[in-house]
């Protein structure tokens, strides 16, 4: 989806994104549980809209730890800014910025939940979030795939048009290149899938 869309959706969205998007994206924190976070470590959210999961990763990862959230809408960015306030969390640096231009440092983790399929040239970002890997580092990426009722499918896939997001994205094959061992499960019939991957033996 065009920057340009993106900034008018989320502008709307971002009013009643925690209220509502909830009903829409799941296994969010299954996700975030899959990682097995550790003390210390540095953790990049690309596409971290108002911040989800952000209280229970700076649980994870302690004052040592660190969490860059990098999202090209600014009015998602200042609700996650408050929930930061709020919960009085640490660490925490925020990066208004298209994922696709944001070359990161090293990290540990890489998380994508729900905001990879709106990103055009997602391959790049996906690269570009891989090469920081350090050793022992993952990547987890949550979204929507296509569910196995045609009925249903036909009808989300409607809305997903409307909203820019491509719930079609060869991502496990593109994991695949990079990766030796993915764990990659769709769940509630292909609705959404969770994948999981080490980079012990990734091959950039
Ligand atoms: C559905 S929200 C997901 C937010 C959050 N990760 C979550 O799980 O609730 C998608 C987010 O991706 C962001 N996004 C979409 N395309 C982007 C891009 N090219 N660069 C940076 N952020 C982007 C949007 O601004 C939005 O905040």
């Amino acid at each position: 989806m065009g920057l340009k869309k993106i900034k008018k959706i989320y502008k709307f969205q971002s009013q009643f994104y925690d209220l509502t998007r909830w009903i829409f994206v799941w296994n969010r924190k299954k996700a975030l549980i899959k990682l097995n976070l550790k003390q210390g470590e540095k953790v990049l959210v690309v596409g971290c809209g108002t911040g989800y999961g952000f209280d229970f990763i700076n649980k994870k990862i302690g004052i040592k730890g660190e969490i860059i959230g990098v999202d090209y809408s600014s009015h998602m960015l200042d609700k996650a800014r408050k929930k930061i306030n709020k919960y009085k969390l640490k660490n925490i640096k925020l990066i208004q910025i298209d994922a696709v231009k944001y070359i990161p440092p090293k990290v540990d983790v890489v998380i994508y939940s729900y905001s990879i399929t709106m990103v055009p040239e997602w391959r790049k970002s996906l690269e570009n979030s891989i090469r920081v890997l350090k050793e022992g580092g993952r990547i987890v990426i949550t979204d929507f795939s296509e569910i196995n009722v045609p009925i249903l499918r036909l009808l989300l896939n409607l809305r997903f048009k409307k909203y820019g997001v491509n719930n079609k994205l060869p991502l496990k094959k593109e994991l695949d290149k990079y990766f030796n061992n993915i764990d990659y499960k769709e769940y509630f019939l292909g609705y959404n899938f969770i994948a999981l991957a080490k980079i012990s033996n990734n091959f950039l």
